[in-house]
Order: C-alpha cells, then structure tokens, then sequence
C-alpha cells in the first residue's frame, strides 16, 4: 500500500482508558497505557487519513498530526465520538469502563472513622463499539473493535464481533504472564466475517502498520 492510501478519509480512533469518577478526587478505570491505539491512529495518519483520535487519560502523548479530542469518561467518550462523525471508519482501542459510579460525590468523601464504609452504586456506561456499530444511518464503513480476554481468546472475540455488530475485531490475551499490557508488544488475532487470522508476536507499532494497510485495502 503506497503513502496516501487513505488520503481523503476521515477516520474516528478512541483510545486510552476512561475514568469514571468517585468523588473529585477518586475514580475507577480500566487499565490501558494507550499505546496501541495511538500507534494506530499514528499509523492511519501515515496513510493521508484525517484522524479524530477520542482519547481517555492515557499515559503515552497523543500522536503529532491528529486531532486529539481528550475526554475523561465514557459518556464524554460517546459524545465526543458522535460529534466527530461522519467517519469513513472508526477504530475503538480504547478500554471504556463498564461502569460508571451512580452515586458519585461531588465533594470529597471523608474518612469519617465509623468504621462504616463508602457503598457504590453502579449504572451501565454506553458501549461506544456497538452503538456506532449498530447506527442506522451514517454507520462508518468499516467498523473495528477490540477485545482483550485472558482465556479463550478467539471464541470469546468471535462471539463479541458479532454481538457488537462491528466488521473486525483485533483480540488478543491479556493475561499477565504475557505481558501485553503496558508493554511494546503485541500477539493478536484478526477476526473477520472470514475467520480468524493469527499475527505473530510483534511490536505494537507493526500491529498498527499492518491494520492500517488491511483497513486501507478494504476501504479501497
Ligand atoms: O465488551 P468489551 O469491553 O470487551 O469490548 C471491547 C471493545 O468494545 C473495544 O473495542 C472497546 O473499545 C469497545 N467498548 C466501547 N465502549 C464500551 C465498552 C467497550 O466502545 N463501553
């Protein structure tokens, strides 16, 4: 694929993790260093697209030439997702929190030495994948999610593409003794309507340039 395959396309990637606040102080979150959905969206940049890249608190800097869009929770995540669309594609990297504290505090929670602790209540945060997956109208062309599981990784990611409703999923196992989280590296599975295609351990990067050229491919 020559530089410039996506020239002229406007592609949405989230990335990062989301926090989900407890107080002003406190919150919950996924772990997620954002390294590879912003080598990712680095990656589709190299290839002339137009990147909105939706980023949660990350701990690696956003990539030069994107338009960064920084958000903190997975509801500011949605919006700020249905506001960059229209999209030619749309990338979700990002490890949304499932939850979001119902009861949150607006004012710090003191430790008030009872011995009684704080309870927190848990209301479902929107799944940002399957809602942009499942858009009746404007629905990017070529939707791709993520799925990070610890056991049975292919089943669980083809289940999970289809109860999504998105085109690709990119699994891959995050158990600790691999050490993908956090680290360069990166073994995943590309699950399509296809099947299931094994990539070798490689470095994050090299998982962001291959993704790039597949998407580049089908976008035509
Ligand atoms: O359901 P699960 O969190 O395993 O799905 C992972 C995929 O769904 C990732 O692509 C992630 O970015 C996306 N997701 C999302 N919004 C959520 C939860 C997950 O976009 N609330």
């Amino acid at each position: 694929v020559a530089p410039g395959a996506l020239a002229g396309k406007h592609i949405i990637v989230t990335s990062g993790p989301t926090h989900e606040p407890i107080d002003p102080v406190r919150y919950i979150a996924n772990r997620s260093s954002g390294a590879q959905g912003t080598a990712i969206a680095a990656a589709l940049r190299d290839l002339g697209a137009k990147i909105s890249f939706v980023t949660g608190p990350a701990s690696v800097a956003p990539p030069d030439g994107v338009d960064v869009i920084a958000v903190e929770t997975a509801q500011q995540m949605r919006d700020a997702v249905e506001a960059a669309l229209p999209a030619d594609a749309a990338v979700m990297a990002a490890a949304v929190a499932d939850w979001q504290v119902k009861n949150a505090s607006g004012s710090k929670i003191k430790k008030d030495g009872s011995g009684t602790f704080p309870a927190l209540d848990f209301t479902e945060n929107p799944d940002i994948l399957a809602w942009v997956s499942k858009l009746m109208n404007g629905r990017p062309e070529l939707v791709v999610g993520f799925a990070a599981e610890t056991d049975d990784v292919i089943a669980h990611a083809t289940a999970k593409r289809l109860r999504k409703g998105c085109d690709w999923i990119v699994a891959n196992d995050v158990s600790p003794e691999t050490g993908i989280m956090g680290g360069a590296e990166n073994t995943v599975t590309l699950i399509t309507e296809d099947g299931a295609e094994d990539w070798p351990r490689m470095g994050k990067d090299e998982v962001a340039r291959r993704l790039a050229q597949r998407m580049a491919d089908a976008l035509g």
